[in-house]
């Protein structure tokens, strides 16, 4: 079914986006801040597709047929207030706005309470994907309300990915529960994208492989149950040669990992919300010391540490190759599992409906961590609603085990050799939190009891209770 939809801010994932609209059949008017992008649009790509190129925002809303459906393309923050703001008084009641930035979902949330206040909807979606999918069908994550929904919907499910024949398009939730959960999604592609990096500095260091090898090692992983898009791209990235020096390319390009920022808010709102989400956390964190170039200096110069070489690995090189895939499967596990357990949270105190089985089955293609085991994510949520970690699920709990005694191996073996690993040891180190029957988290109250009277709860009984530290040791019940 054609319909027709309007798309400002044509840079090149708004661009690509339209193109990709306009391809599946809709009409798309489009409008851009500076005209020439426009221009350069249609002039490129008109016949693709039945184009409406208009100059000011007044032709743009005015060429829109009623209930208009805009889709806006611009900077997350406040360039988007600002187009938000020019457009909404041109509008008119049951018109639905949607934004397609990375927006940060407490600015989703705020927009959508001013929005509808005004009568209009306002759909603030996540789309993954980048240029390419943009372009070729992404994955898309809206969320605002069911009427909403059933006005855009069909839409972006036209152009989106597809696997199994099911559009990865689903309504997330209402209000701002769609960026939320592409929030998390990037959370997710900053942990995997961390650990894929500790499997190649093991490797590299370890067996001393060069890239183009180790290249040729994650082709062979994405063959089995690591299959996904980022693996399939480490390949890619580890086999190209620089053009210049004639080098590996991954050691021309400066160590120092960049964000724009969507990896630190998951871990902020997953602070707020108290869920542990260390996968993420250590990826963030490793980012940012990578980019700490001047203490890097300093501490390489003075900081003793083993030396790095690592013969006794070398003896049993496939078995090496072997343990680490099962270090980096195990560890993408507990990352995906700490992710969910955010949306969990999230969806829970927010109040919104998040269908996991359904938002694991859109990452199932089109999106940056689009993988095979997504599927199986999927699965568990349809046959255990209830579960309360994926870790406890009967598949993942026997891929886990399966591989722990690796894990352990070349997490012990990292550190014995002073390769920097956080991303594998916080996830083991999580894994061991979770299955241990004491936590020393008694002593920390212990001692939180004693310097604050911040009180205690018993093993043996209900109630709360202080210990009288600084008198006569006596414990007196306070609640
Ligand atoms: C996607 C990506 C995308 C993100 C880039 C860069 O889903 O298509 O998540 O939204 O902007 O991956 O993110 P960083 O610059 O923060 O690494």
């Amino acid at each position: 079914m054609s319909d027709q939809i309007g798309v400002t801010g044509l840079a090149v994932m708004g661009a690509n986006l339209a193109r990709n609209l306009a391809r599946h059949g809709h009409q798309v008017v489009l409008h851009n801040r500076s005209r020439g992008r426009t221009d350069a649009l249609v002039e490129q790509h008109g016949s693709e597709g039945d184009f409406v190129p208009t100059g000011s925002v007044e032709e743009f809303v005015g060429a829109l047929q009623r209930p208009r459906k805009i889709i806006i393309m611009v900077q997350a923050g406040p360039a988007t207030d600002a187009v938000i703001d020019e457009i909404a008084p041109l509008l008119d009641e049951g018109d639905v706005l949607m934004d397609g930035g990375n927006a940060l979902f407490t600015d989703t949330i705020r927009r959508t309470e001013a929005l509808t206040a005004r009568g209009l909807h306002f759909v603030g979606t996540g789309i993954s994907g980048g240029e390419e999918g943009a372009l070729n069908g992404p994955s898309i994550m809206p969320g605002g309300s069911k009427e909403a929904y059933e006005l855009v919907g069909p839409l972006l499910e036209s152009i989106a990915a597809v696997v199994d024949g099911e559009p990865c398009c689903t309504h997330v939730g209402a209000s701002g529960a769609g960026h939320f959960v592409k929030m998390v999604h990037n959370g997710i592609e900053y942990a995997d994208m961390q650990l894929i990096a500790e499997a190649y500095d093991l490797l590299r260091q370890g067996l001393e492989l060069t890239p183009a090898e180790i290249g040729d090692v994650f082709a062979g992983w994405n063959e089995g149950d690591l299959e996904s898009y980022l693996i399939e791209i480490t390949a890619q990235v580890l086999r190209h040669t620089d053009a210049e020096s004639g080098g590996p390319f991954v050691d021309i390009v400066l160590d120092e990992a960049e964000q724009k920022g969507t990896g630190r808010w998951t871990v902020q709102s997953a602070l707020d919300l108290g869920v542990p989400v260390s996968g993420i956390a250590e990826a963030v964190f490793a980012r940012a010391l990578s980019g700490h170039r001047e203490q890097r200096q300093a501490a390489q110069k003075v900081l003793p540490g083993p030396d790095r070489q690592w013969d006794e690995q070398v003896a049993d090189k496939d078995a090496f190759i072997e343990s680490v895939r099962q270090a980096l499967y195990a560890s993408k596990v507990v990352a995906y599992a700490q992710g969910f357990d955010q949306i969990t949270q999230g969806a829970d105190h927010h109040g919104w409906d998040i269908d996991r089985a359904a938002l694991a089955k859109i990452w199932r293609g089109g999106c940056i961590i689009r993988a095979r085991f997504l599927d199986r994510i999927s699965q568990v949520f349809t046959d255990e609603p209830d579960v309360t970690t994926l870790l406890t699920n009967d598949y993942f709990r026997g891929a886990v085990s399966e591989g722990q005694e690796s894990w352990r191996q070349v997490v012990a073996g990292a550190a014995r050799h002073g390769v920097p690993v956080p991303g594998f040891a916080s996830a083991l180190a999580y894994y061991d939190g979770l299955r241990a029957e004491r936590l020393p988290a008694a002593l920390i109250q212990g001692l939180r009891d004693l310097f604050g009277a911040h009180t205690y709860r018993r093993t043996d009984r209900e109630g709360s209770f202080h210990t009288m530290w600084g008198e006569d040791g006596r414990e007196v019940q306070t609640g």
